[in-house]
Order: structure tokens, then sequence, then C-alpha cells
């Protein structure tokens, strides 16, 4: 760990929440200390590398991070310091079960990027440890906090559009991932649970927040998937599901694309919800619906609502103010993104893959505890990279 002292991270003054990162994801360091003067605050305390501290020095020097931010040796160092409340998990999909496991099980509230874990059996796991040792934990999804999606499921408990029965869910990706990145890039490599299915899982979170009632199992799903040949991981996976209201159907159809973007003017995501008055049409790229038009009766157009959020603001904070709420509370789960929505998701997963023959390697599948060092990576990191632990 570097040479600095708490003091120079803690705040008297105010409440802080002692954040620590596994791994990296570039804009979030750089949000944080923009949050609102009068929420929750947050203090990046510290950054690790699986790789070695001074990859995690380089990482912190190559963003925007306050000065104090300490550095640790490796992920253990870092979860089982004493410094942190919180363990934000950035690491590849391969590596999350492994990761917050280690952190839960030195104590630590876990946010952990999605997609949550590899499948359903690891999510259970952690969220009967989280359970049990009364941890907060929470798969990360900035994208729910702006307005949009609040605005979503207001409209749509409102009744806005009346009885919902079709929603599509469309997410890809800018610049065909598949033609112009390696094989052995996160999104695209089967060791580290890549494919458009996991990458772009929030398809499947938006149809089931579109429900009248929150999230509900699927009566009948059915998939296709277009393999990246290279790898084996799915390009495209289309998955179609019906659900039952008890008196009526829903249909609807979520599919995510490493290779296309969503719409054809570059968009990388949208969602229609289409109800018995009307429908919503939420556009935009996969972390920030831009904007949200409601059509009403005849399809004319109503109040547009618009989302004006830009990349470079703080899209991480509503999230991180989240997570202090719920853990001031002692909540163990958020009502925003619930345990039972995450797992839901991981288990309409398992069965896309399972129907389309897509397993991952036995060491990333497995819901036991690593054998290998758990703050280490799995394999093939540090050869690939040719940095020392
Ligand atoms: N909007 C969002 O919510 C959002 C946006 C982007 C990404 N994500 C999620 O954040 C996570 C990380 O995505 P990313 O694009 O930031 O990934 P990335 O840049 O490829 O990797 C992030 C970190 O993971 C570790 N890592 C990378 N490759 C590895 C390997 N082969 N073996 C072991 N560790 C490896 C590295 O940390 P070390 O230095 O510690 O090894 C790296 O800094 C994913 O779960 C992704 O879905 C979410």
């Amino acid at each position: 760990m570097s040479n600095i002292t708490m003091s120079e991270v803690e705040d008297d003054e105010i409440e802080l929440l002692h954040w620590g990162i596994l791994g990296f994801v570039g804009n979030l360091n750089y949000h944080m200390g923009k949050e609102d003067p009068n929420g929750p605050h947050h203090a990046l305390v510290g950054v690790a590398s699986s790789r070695s501290e001074d990859m995690a020095k380089e990482l912190v020097d190559s963003f925007d991070v306050p000065d104090c931010t300490l550095t640790f040796r490796d992920y253990s160092e870092l979860v089982h310091s004493s410094l942190i409340d919180v363990v934000f998990i950035a690491t590849p999909h391969s590596h999350h079960f492994q990761n917050a496991l280690l952190a839960l099980e030195a104590g630590k509230h876990v946010v952990c990027q999605k997609s949550l874990t590899v499948n359903a059996a690891q999510a259970k796991k952690l969220f009967e440890i989280a359970q049990r040792k009364q941890l907060f934990l929470m798969e990360g999804w900035w994208l729910w906090w702006p307005q949009a999606s609040r605005k979503t499921c207001q409209l749509l408990r409102e009744g806005e559009i009346g009885e919902v029965n079709r929603i599509v869910a469309n997410f890809g990706i800018r610049n065909n991932y598949c033609m112009f990145r390696s094989e052995s890039g996160r999104l695209t490599s089967r060791e580290l649970a890549g494919g458009a299915l996991l990458e772009r899982n929030l398809a499947l979170h938006w149809i089931l927040r579109a429900l009248p009632g929150g999230a509900s199992r699927p009566t009948q799903v059915t998939s296709t998937m277009k393999k990246y040949p290279k790898s084996g991981v799915d390009e495209t996976t289309t998955v179609e599901m019906i659900f039952s209201t008890g008196v009526r159907e829903i249909h609807a159809k979520a599919s995510a694309s490493l290779s296309t973007a969503a719409g054809s003017d570059g968009q990388l995501a949208y969602v229609i919800i289409e109800g018995s008055n009307g429908k919503i049409e939420i556009h935009g790229w996969e972390t920030i619906p831009t904007e949200l038009y409601v059509f009403k009766n005849r399809y004319s157009l109503s109040e547009p609502y618009r989302e004006t959020l830009q990349e470079a603001e703080p899209l991480f904070i509503p999230e991180a103010d989240e997570v202090a709420r719920c853990i001031g509370e002692e909540l163990l789960e958020s009502p925003e993104m619930p345990w039972a929505e995450s797992l839901l998701v991981m288990e309409i997963m398992d069965l896309v893959r399972k129907q389309n023959d897509l397993h991952y390697p036995p060491q990333i599948e497995t819901s036991e505890p690593s054998i290998s060092p758990l703050s280490k990576p799995l394999w093939g990191w540090l050869s690939s990279t040719g940095h020392q632990v």
C-alpha cells in the first residue's frame, strides 16, 4: 500500500463512504468527488490491480483521481483494508464471482458491475453470503439511476400507456466489435465470459422492469444465437419471452449484439413498450437513455420527455448515492436493483445459453471458491501483459 495516511482521505465534517475499486472503469473514478454537495459523500480510498501495485499506480496516474488515492499490493490487500467500506468490482465477467466472494468474505459491502456473475448459481451464492454476513450487495448498472429509466417506470405505474402488452429491448454496440478487436478481448473471449448476452444483459433488465408489478418469471423462452466464429461466444442473441399476468399475456423480445448498433442511426440501444393506450420509446446509447417519447392512443406524439445527461456528467454518483442510502438504512439490497431481478436475469441467461449450447470454461462457471489465490487473475492475464506480481 502506498505511503499515504488516512487523515488525507478522511473528512471529519461529513459522513464519507469509502470506496475501493478492483480493476478499473476509467470514468467511474473520474466521477468521484463530483457528487451533489448536499447528498451523501464518497471517497475513492484506493485502487488495486491484480497484476501489481505498480500497475495500480500507473492506472491511478492515467486517470484524474484525487492525489490521496491509495494503491494496494493486490485485490486481497484492498478488500482486507479497514479503510474501505464498499468494494466496487470492475473486472471482466469471468472474475466477478471470485472477486465478489473475496470482498464479501472480508466483510465488505459490494457493488459488482454487470453482468453480476457468469451464471445464476454464482449469483445465488453471493446473495446467500451477503445475507449471512449482513452486507450490502448490488449489481452495478449506472444506467438505472438517470432520470429516463425512473421516468419510464413512473409512467408505466401511472398507466400512461394503459396495459403493457409488448416490450422490445434492442442493445447493440457501435463499431462492429467482432470485426475490429482481437478475440482475446473482454467482450469476445470465452475465458473472460464474453459475448453479447452477458455484455448487454441490460436488455433483459429493461424488459423485467417494464412488466406490470415488476420482474416476474417468463412462461416461455425461445432464443437464437449467432456465434462469433473465432471464439464461440455469442455475437448476436435474440430472446423471445412470454409473460403471464394471470389474465393476459405480455410478449417480449430482447436482442443483444456485439456487431451491430441497435438503430440504423448508430444508436446503441432502444426500448419500445407498447400498451393498450399508447407506447413509450426510449432511444440512446447503452449507458444513457437520451430521449424518451410517449405516443398516446392513435400514436400521435404527445409531450416528448428528453433526457439531457451527457457523458462527462457524473453518471456514477446517483448509483453511489443509492448505495450510501441503502447502507445507511442497513438494507442488504437496493429496491432499485433488487437481488430477485438480478437472479432472474441470470436464470434467463443460463437457459438461453443452454438452448444455444454456449458454455464457458468450468473454472469460471464454478460456484466454489477458486483454488488459485483469489486476489490474482484466474489465468492468462499476467502472461498476456508481462506484468509481475
Ligand atoms: N456502464 C457500465 O456500467 C459499464 C461500462 C463499462 C464496463 N462495465 C463493466 O465493467 C466491467 C469491466 O469492464 P471494462 O471494459 O472496464 O474491462 P477492462 O478494461 O477490459 O478490464 C477492467 C479490469 O479488469 C482486469 N482485467 C482485464 N482483463 C483481464 C484478464 N484477462 N484477466 C484478469 N483481469 C483482467 C484489469 O484489472 P487489473 O489491473 O486488476 O488486472 C482491468 O483493469 C465489466 O463487468 C463490464 O461489463 C460497465
